[in-house]
């Protein structure tokens, strides 16, 4: 049986080793997905989380409130594909009113979204990022596995109907798969009020179909969009904010970014903890020295007892990603388990 609880108590902020205060929790609410990204889910051979495994709702609130009261303000539920978990709806309600949290937001492939979009801008939702790396039906058939471009397509432009902001899309760049559609996305933040983040593809997972051959850095998609679209003008970044550099075209209603983790290693800047569907505390998006946090919370745990967790957690924050012997960071754990 749990403990009772010190509401509204709040705990010192968390900083690590090296003075990054922590503000920006990224959630994954499942490892399940209704599409099969080649560069993402394991081709065969994957065993899904144990059902039991899985925090329950009231073990996520518990340690989101908790983080919120440590100086936690942003909360992004990720996957997966955060939208099939069942009564996630209901969660994100949840994390919504807990004292702390200012920003809640959501990572998502889109398919879910022409169904759902309505209820999540009713709760209070405004911050969606779509993972999109493709324009062309057959092409989203091929990448995803599933021939559901035109579902997040209309989930997108309900989106925008609805006047979510920031609406973001995440475009994964790989060479001599999508780099071709570069500029259309770029367009695409001209067109509409959107935000397109061109992405560098990271070797993520033991199975990694990561190789240097299809690797597409940021500066030269920045290049090329600015020789075609014109010159691109910086923007500032916003408080809590993820590691997108961004910029804005002229004429455009929307902004284009980068996400350099390769070329323009940001993690000096990096303000993020990571929790895995089965509760496990990620210090760093490549490191695989995960602290478990399920069996912790599981044995009842007072508020108290679980923030000097991740007090004494995140002193073990690696200042930088660890470079393997080919000179890029990797993991073994499959992004799909991770959420990004
Ligand atoms: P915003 O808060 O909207 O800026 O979102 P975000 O960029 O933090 O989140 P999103 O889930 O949209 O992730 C976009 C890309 O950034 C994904 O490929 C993530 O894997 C990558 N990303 C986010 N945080 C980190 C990080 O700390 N390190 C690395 N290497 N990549 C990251
Ligand atoms: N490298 C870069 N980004 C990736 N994503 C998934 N796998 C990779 C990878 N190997 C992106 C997804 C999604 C976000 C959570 O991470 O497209 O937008
Ligand atoms: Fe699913 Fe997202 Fe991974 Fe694609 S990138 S398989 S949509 S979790």
């Amino acid at each position: 049986m749990s403990r009772p609880d010190s509401k509204g108590k709040k705990y010192p902020p968390l900083v690590d080793g090296f003075g990054r205060k922590i503000t920006y929790l990224r959630l994954s609410v499942t490892d399940r997905c209704n599409l099969r990204c080649f560069y993402c889910m394991p081709q065969a051979d994957f065993n899904w989380m144990p059902h039991d495994n899985i925090l329950r709702f009231e073990e996520i609130i518990k340690l989101v409130r908790v983080l919120a009261h440590q100086g936690v303000r942003k909360i992004r539920l990720t996957g997966g594909e955060p939208l099939v978990r069942r009564d996630v709806v209901r969660l994100m309600e949840d994390i919504s009113v807990l004292d702390g949290v200012e920003e809640l937001c959501l990572t998502t492939n889109g398919v879910a979204l022409k169904d759902l979009a309505d209820r999540l801008y009713g709760l209070g939702l405004r911050h969606i990022n779509i993972s999109l790396d493709t324009l062309k039906r057959a092409r989203f058939h091929e990448i995803t596995g599933r021939d559901l471009f035109e579902d997040v397509w209309a989930g997108l432009q309900r989106c925008l109907e609805l006047g979510f902001a920031p609406l973001k899309i995440n475009f994964v760049m790989i060479r001599g798969k999508n780099d071709d559609e570069i500029t259309d996305f770029a367009r695409l933040s001209i067109k509409y009020p959107v935000e397109v983040r061109f992405i560098e593809f990271m070797p993520i997972g033991k199975d990694s179909r990561w190789g240097r051959q299809c690797f597409y850095p940021s500066d030269q998609a920045k290049d090329l969009i600015e020789t075609r679209l014109g010159r691109l003008k910086e923007k500032r970044r916003k408080a809590f904010s993820g590691p997108a550099e961004l910029y804005s075209i002229q004429g455009g209603r929307g902004a284009v970014g980068f996400i350099s983790p390769l070329s323009h290693r940001f993690c000096s800047e990096c303000n993020r903890l990571r929790v895995t569907a089965d509760g496990r505390l990620r210090l760093c998006l490549f490191s695989d020295r995960e602290i478990v946090l399920r069996d912790i919370l599981r044995k009842g745990l007072t508020d108290q007892e679980l923030a000097d967790v991740f007090r004494k957690a995140v002193t073990k924050k690696p200042a930088r990603y660890l470079v393997n012997n080919s000179d890029v960071p990797s993991c073994d754990r499959q992004m799909s388990s991770i959420g990004g």
